[in-house]
């Protein structure tokens, strides 16, 4: 549960602490997180939306984190990347139950480096990376066995586990915030949120009624 122990130069709970960077303020929440949550601290929700404007969400698992943005990895050709290149817009929702806390990201995407990438994707299970070859992931799938059998191929095709090169068409998207929000639970619905807004490279905080 939340610190009722102090209030911030604002006037809200201490563990909004009083930092000029949202991304220090995310890192220590989510450093609580990562010891509180029985699960995937890092789930994250992220919305895409089409040329049409039909918005979509789905979970995906933070990797990467900087000061640039937040990272998740995926395949491109999925529902999310066709998304994502027809427009470069993304929101994402951290919600960490144990904490009664959220935090939401509103921003622009880039493709992570392809050394980025590879280290990532290196860094992952066998049968993860395999995989990631097998799965066509978001389209169809006439039968189960039709990909169980897609795997036993690439198994045969890259039998060594240290070398499974990296399909071209999985790799990371950055989500570059323009406001990060962090909201927490408070008595009778009187919660606390404190946004932060980038203006011109340069961060700006506001609270907002809840
Ligand atoms: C907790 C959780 C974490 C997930 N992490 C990822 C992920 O990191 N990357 C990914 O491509 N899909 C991940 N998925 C699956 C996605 O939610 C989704 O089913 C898949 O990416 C296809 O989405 P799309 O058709 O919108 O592209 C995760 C699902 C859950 C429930």
């Amino acid at each position: 549960m939340n610190q009722k122990n102090g209030k911030n130069s604002l006037g809200i709970d201490i563990c909004f602490e009083d930092l000029d960077n949202p991304i220090e303020l995310f890192k220590k929440w989510f450093a609580k997180a990562e010891k509180t949550e029985i699960n995937d601290p890092n789930a994250v929700a992220v919305a895409t939306s089409n040329k049409d404007n039909q918005p979509n969400v789905r979970m995906v698992l933070l990797k990467g984190l900087s000061d640039k943005g937040f990272v998740f990895y995926t395949n491109f050709n999925s529902k999310k990347g066709s998304e994502l290149k027809e427009n470069l817009k993304a929101s994402m929702c951290f919600h960490w139950k144990s904490l009664r806390r959220q935090v939401r990201v509103i921003g622009s995407v880039e493709e992570v480096s392809k050394k980025e990438a590879d280290d990532y994707y290196n860094s992952r299970p066998y049968k993860n990376r395999i995989g990631a070859w097998a799965s066509s992931q978001s389209q169809t799938l006439d039968k189960r066995n039709t990909f169980l059998k897609k795997i036993k191929e690439f198994e045969k095709k890259y039998p060594d586990q240290n070398n499974v090169p990296r399909p071209p068409h999985w790799s990371g998207w950055r989500v570059m915030p323009d406001e990060i929000e962090f909201w927490v639970d408070g008595e009778g619905r009187i919660h606390e949120r404190l946004n932060y807004k980038n203006k011109n490279g340069k961060w700006e905080k506001e609270l907002l009624y809840p």
